[in-house]
């Protein structure tokens, strides 16, 4: 049924359940179709404009003066106050200071460097496959999918081996499906780990990130202790969440889609574009949200400045003016200008990595002609900041 004829669904676009056993959407579909600048009403959350065509979130991605990142990127209820890391991390700044950061990591995550990285990257990935395959039944988010960018990000911001793990699982913590009480806690032992970690290395500073901003200095100044640890989190995370989930995700759409797996198999080529339709695909973070400067106005609905504006990323990544067929997963898709990543001024730090992680990913599975089959039913993530599997057990054969 054409979009505009489909009957209006109840929106709700914070309800954590839509995102573990619901239809999100059917939901952007009809909002897409009939209210693209629509008013939220507040629940525990406050109340915010929901953006989800493609060339409206495109636009705001453009704008970074109207529309500001510097008070949080993600809904937060009132009462949590503001976001810890506004107008400090790399994510919750506006320009000039979000350059400045900016232009302290850029070069650790250019194309070069991940070129020159890519080799330790690959055996990363054969070692994580090796150990999925001797365990024969696993879970493919936890054993396959997130330590691949864990590993690799641990390792560039020169944290110790026998630590990775314990980040690992913090991170799943802070992030995961748990209540509120022991997402804060994990959150406070990664800080409390990097602290540590901070004053070691501006002691003895080594070639790695955390080196880097421990030892920054902006405008002749030292980064403060909390920006360091603040953007220590950032990459930690923001490395690791989206990676394992869109590898997931990925995985999941190529089981469902066994002719697409088998065109990949089949031709490697493919592997690039197949990436590109894995991250429009799953677009794993599911909102982004800046704060309105001025006022501004959209499609003739006027906002005010402090208003609350969300993009949905998955909505315009489905936007059927943009993309042909969009709810079709078709790994040979070109163009493929997703916003996955998002895009402007905030553009995802980690695009490249992120892009070589997934195909280094997907091709040691199919080079070693891993036959991979769903031992269960996958769990969703019950959550509205990023979307997509949170367990998805697999039987593995080499
Ligand atoms: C599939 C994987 C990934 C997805 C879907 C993803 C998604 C995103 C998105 C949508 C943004 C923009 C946020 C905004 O508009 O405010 C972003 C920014 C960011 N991402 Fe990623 N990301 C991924 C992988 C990575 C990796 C591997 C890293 C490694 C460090 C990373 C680090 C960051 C950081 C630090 C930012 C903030 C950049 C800035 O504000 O300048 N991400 N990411």
């Amino acid at each position: 049924m054409p979009a505009e004829l489909e009957p209006r669904p109840t929106i709700n676009l914070v309800d954590p359940d839509l995102y573990r056993n619901g239809d999100p959407f059917s939901q952007w579909r009809w909002l897409r179709a009939h209210a693209p600048v629509y008013r939220h009403p507040a629940t525990e959350l406050p109340g915010f404009w929901a953006l989800t065509r493609y060339d409206d979130v495109r636009a705001a991605y453009r704008d970074p003066e109207t529309f500001s990142s510097a008070k949080g990127i993600l809904l937060r209820p009132a009462g949590h106050g503001e976001d810890p890391g506004g107008g400090r991390t790399l994510a919750l700044t506006d320009p000039p200071r979000h350059r400045q950061l900016r232009n302290l990591v850029d070069s650790w995550f250019a194309v070069r460097a991940m070129r020159s990285l890519e080799p330790k990257l690959e055996k990363i990935a054969q070692t994580v496959v090796d150990r999925a395959l001797e365990l024969g039944t696993c879970d493919f988010v936890t054993d396959i999918a997130g330590r691949l960018p864990l590993y690799v990000i641990c390792d560039m911001m020169g944290i110790p081996e026998a630590d990775w793990e314990l980040l690992y699982g913090l991170t799943s913590q802070a992030f995961g499906a748990g209540d509120a009480g022991s997402q804060r806690i994990a959150h406070l032992q990664i800080m409390s780990y990097f602290d540590d970690l901070r004053m070691a290395k501006a002691r003895r500073p080594g070639e790695d990130l955390v080196s880097v901003l421990a030892t920054a200095e902006i405008d002749g100044e030292r980064l403060p202790a909390d920006d360091v640890i603040l953007n220590c989190d950032n990459l930690l995370v923001g490395g690791t969440e989206n990676t394992r989930i869109a590898a997931s995700g990925g995985m999941l759409a190529l089981l469902e889609h066994p002719g697409q797996w088998a065109m990949l198999a089949a031709d490697h080529g493919l592997l690039p574009s197949a990436v590109d339709e894995v991250l429009r695909w799953t677009s794993t973070a599911t909102h982004i949200v800046r704060t309105v400067t001025r006022p501004v106005d959209i499609r003739g609905t006027t906002l005010a400045a402090n208003d609350l504006v969300t993009l949905w990323l998955p909505s315009a990544n489905r936007d059927e003016s943009v993309f042909a067929d969009p709810d079709r997963f078709d790994v040979t898709r070109k163009p493929n200008r997703h916003l996955a990543l998002g895009f402007g001024e905030h553009f995802c730090v980690g695009n490249v990595l992120a892009r070589v992680e997934l195909r280094l990913l997907y091709q040691e599975l199919i080079n070693r002609s891993v036959r991979i089959d769903l031992a269960e039913e996958p769990t969703l993530l019950r959550s509205i900041v990023v979307n997509g599997p949170e367990r998805m057990p697999v039987r593995l054969r080499g």
